[in-house]
This record gives C-alpha cells, structure tokens and sequence, in this order.
C-alpha cells in the first residue's frame, strides 16, 4: 500500500467529521507536518528513517499550530524552549546544526541553552524598559569542545502562516523593490539574497536570512538538519551527522525502494509544502483599518522595510490567490541590522548582521494565545517595544525616531503593529 493510501486510509477512519471544504490533499500534508517520525527498522517503512541525530520527531513539535516556538527559559531547570536550534557554520564534527536528540544507542550532541544579561534602556521621556542580551550555550557536548573556527547563531522557529502567498510575491517585484531602495540612496537599502538551487539562480525569501527560494528547499532542510531523514533535495539518510560521527553513520537507516530510495519522497514533501501553501496568514487579509496607526507607521520609518502590501502573481489554477493583495508588512529583502543583533553566520548573500524582514502579520494572534511574545531571530525579545529597540544598523533612525514619540503614540504604535 502506498504512503498516500494508507494516509487516506488512516484520515478517513479517524476523522469522518471533519469538514468538507478542507481538501483531502491538504488535510494529509496536515497530518504529515504534524506526524511523528520513528527510528528505522520499523516493518511498514512509511514513518520510519527519523535521526539517528535529531531535534524534533515532526514539524508540529517545532512549530505548534504552525506558529513560531521560543528560546529555552534559564529560570526553568531543563526547560528546552520550543523548537530552539543553534546553527554552526559548519563544525567538522558537529556540521551545520546541533542535534538535541538520538535515537536508541547513539549519543546526542548536547542542549542548547541560552543565558541572558539584562540591560536597562531608557527613553527621553524617562521610561525605562530591560533588554536581555543572549549568550548561546551548549552544555553536555557528546562529542568533545566544538572546533575552536565554529560561530553559533541560535534560531527559534518563525511562524508558518501565510507562506503560500509570501511564495506567490513575483520575484521580479522583489528584485524591483531591491533597486527602488538602493536607488533611493537613503540609509534602507535591502538586498534579495540570491541563492544557487539545482544550478538556478533564485530569489530567497524563507528563513530568517531569506536562504531558501521556495518551500520546497526549506521543508527538505527541516527534514535534515532538524528530523534526520533524507529528501530528494539532501539524499544523506543521516542528515546532519560527519563522517567523525561514524556510529551515527552506520546506525540503520529508513531508505526505501518504495520511495525513491529515500526516507522521504518527492510526495511526501509535495504534500507538507501543498498544506503550507494553502495556510492562510494568522493576521488581516486586509488592509488595516486604523488610518492613523498606518500613518503612523510610515512616519516613523517602519514602513521602508515593512513594506505594508503586495499583489501576488496571477495564477488561473487558483483564481483566489491569484492577483490580489496581501498585507504581510515585509519588503521581503535583507537589511544590516546592526551588531547587536548580528550572528557571524553569514548565509548566502546575507552577512553575519543581515536579516530579512520579518513579515509583521499573526503577531495579534500569538499574543492572545501566548501572552509573552519570543520575537526576532532567537527570540530575545519578549514585546514589540523590546524588538523594535534592538533594531539598529539601517534601521537605527526609525529606532530613534521611535524612542523619541511621546509615550501615548509609542503604545498607539505597538497597538496598531500587534493588530496587522
Ligand atoms: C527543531 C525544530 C524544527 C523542526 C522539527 C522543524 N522546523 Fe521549521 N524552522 C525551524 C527554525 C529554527 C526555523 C528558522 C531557521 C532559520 O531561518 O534559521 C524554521 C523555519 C521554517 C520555515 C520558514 C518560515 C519563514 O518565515 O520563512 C518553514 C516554512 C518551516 N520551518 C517548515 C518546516 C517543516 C515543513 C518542517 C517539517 C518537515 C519543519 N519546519 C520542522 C525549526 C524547526
Ligand atoms: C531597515 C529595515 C527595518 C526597519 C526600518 C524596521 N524594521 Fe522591524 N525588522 C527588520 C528586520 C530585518 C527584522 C528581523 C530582525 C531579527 O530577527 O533579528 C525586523 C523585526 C521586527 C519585529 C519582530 C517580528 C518577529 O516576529 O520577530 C518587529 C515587531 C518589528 N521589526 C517592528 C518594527 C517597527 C514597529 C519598526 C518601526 C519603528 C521597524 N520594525 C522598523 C527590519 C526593519
């Protein structure tokens, strides 16, 4: 029985209520973001192959209800933050990222933490407000000390909404925004990351360095580095493990004829990337209705890099995302930030201070749920305010011009942003 058959099979059975609207494709690329793989051998081969180094078992663990995750909390013995990740810039032991988990026998690689210094910022009206300063750590090292070359840059997991219609930006349009704004000569000046996949050129635009040109070529990463299962994209059943890491290497692996003699097939990305791309954004399919607060926004300098909207490309095959116009208040293109928010992990075209512009929509709904926000890259920041004060670099004048508003217009600010 083929993988998609049995799903079908399994989803039926099990969720005869559920509605109609939903397509079936979908529901199963719900279920797969949300399956938990296994360690080979198993007997069906359909979810085994998982590690033998590993994060996560599935892409739910990491990204809840499709939203982002957090950074571990240093007051809470053993607390892992969720979906918390530290990229290496290659380590001959370790590689590109630390794996937090193994399967029976091996040896996990260690535990990322993070321990924070508080600083305390004032405005010029006199409010105060503290800023924790990251420092990543590893403890437990299964390996022996990292190499003494190696950079850590510590990620949480983004949100996941909305992706489909952020892949549906044309990429002429993000080059054109790229030239209006280096044009313009003022201090915003983005840049596209131009990444090389399957010797084309491309546009990247997911991640927090915009290093992945479509979903396609992020989801097959996740199942890498971050689950340890191979991909038509990254064909290594051991996914991040070295040839130092040689048990790892020899341990049983999940490649199957079946599929493609890999542990997961084109399908099965197909599938996920399919789910993804219909997920609507968390926030406003609309423009914002607060006509101040947008004003608001501009004047202050938010606007430059996050740009308010889009039109999507047109597409006859889906005449609802086709040609419209969506709100996700991000110019898609990569700005200096500053040092303070800079990694020395330089990904594609994008330096160690680089990042994208992260789209501003669904923020209202993660602070419903949540309560405390985890914003920016390695989710430091615990509120707007915090996130907006750590921009610097071309972004250090909005910053200023921020600080310097009245106390009633900065929270108006932060109101009109958590709403988008
Ligand atoms: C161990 C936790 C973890 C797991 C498991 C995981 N992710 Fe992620 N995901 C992340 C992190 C961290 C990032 C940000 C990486 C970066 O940019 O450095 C990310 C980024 C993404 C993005 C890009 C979002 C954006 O705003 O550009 C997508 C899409 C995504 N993941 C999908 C998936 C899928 C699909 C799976 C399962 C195959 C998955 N992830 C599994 C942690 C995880
Ligand atoms: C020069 C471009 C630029 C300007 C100007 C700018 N931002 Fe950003 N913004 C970014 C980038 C790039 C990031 C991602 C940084 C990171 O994760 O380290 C970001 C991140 C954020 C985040 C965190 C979102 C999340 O989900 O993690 C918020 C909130 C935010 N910006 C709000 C603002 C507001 C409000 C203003 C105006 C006061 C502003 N930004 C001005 C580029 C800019």
């Amino acid at each position: 029985m083929s993988l998609r058959v049995a799903l079908t099979a399994l989803l039926l059975l099990f969720a005869p209520t559920a509605q109609a609207a939903d397509s079936l494709d979908n529901r199963i690329g719900e279920a797969l973001f949300r399956r938990m793989w296994v360690a080979a051998p198993t007997a069906t081969q359909a979810a085994d192959g998982l590690g033998p180094l590993y994060n996560a078992r599935s892409c739910a663990t990491c990204h809840p209800r499709a939203g982002g995750g957090r950074p571990p909390d240093p007051a809470v013995e053993g607390d892992q933050g969720v979906g918390y990740a530290i990229k290496l810039n290659s380590d001959p032991v370790y590689g590109r990222q630390i794996q937090s988990n193994a399967t029976l026998g091996q040896v996990i690689e260690g535990r990322p933490r993070v321990t924070y210094r508080e600083e305390e910022v004032r405005f010029p009206d006199g409010e105060t407000i503290r800023l924790r300063h990251p420092t990543p750590v590893v403890e437990d090292l299964g390996y022996g000390p990292l190499a003494v070359a190696t950079v850590m840059s510590a990620r949480v997991p983004p949100r996941v909404h909305g992706m489909g219609l952020l892949d549906r930006i044309p990429a002429e349009a993000i080059e054109a925004e790229a030239q209006r704004q280096q044009a313009s000569g003022g201090p915003v000046s983005g840049r596209v990351n131009h990444v090389t996949v399957d010797g084309k050129r491309q546009v990247g635009r997911f991640g927090w360095k915009a290093m992945h040109p479509t979903l396609d070529h992020q989801d097959a990463e996740a199942f890498s580095l971050d689950i340890g299962m191979s991909t038509p994209a990254y064909r290594e059943p051991w996914g991040d493990c070295t040839l130092a890491q040689t048990a790892c290497r020899e341990a049983p692996h999940g490649d199957s004829k079946q599929f493609e003699g890999l542990e997961i097939p084109s399908t099965v990305i197909g599938l996920i990337d399919g789910y993804l791309r219909d997920l609507p954004p968390d926030g406003s399919l609309e423009a914002p209705k607060d006509k101040a607060g947008t004003t608001l926004f501009a004047d202050t300098g938010c606007a430059a890099c996050h740009r308010p909207s889009w039109r999507t490309a047109e597409d006859p095959d889906h005449p609802t995302l086709s040609n419209r116009e969506i709100f996700p208040h991000s110019d898609m293109l990569l700005h200096d930030l500053g040092p303070a928010l800079g990694d020395e992990l330089p990904m594609g075209e994008a330096r160690g201070s680089d990042w994208r512009t992260t789209p501003l929509w669904g923020l209202n709904r993660l602070a419903a749920k949540d309560g405390q926000l985890s914003l920016l890259h390695d989710g430091r920041a615990r509120s707007v305010t915090e996130a907006i004060l750590w921009h610097g670099g071309e972004a250090e004048r909005a910053k200023d011009r921020f600080m310097s508003l009245p106390g009633e217009e900065r929270k108006r600010l932060v109101r009109y942003v958590l709403g988008l």
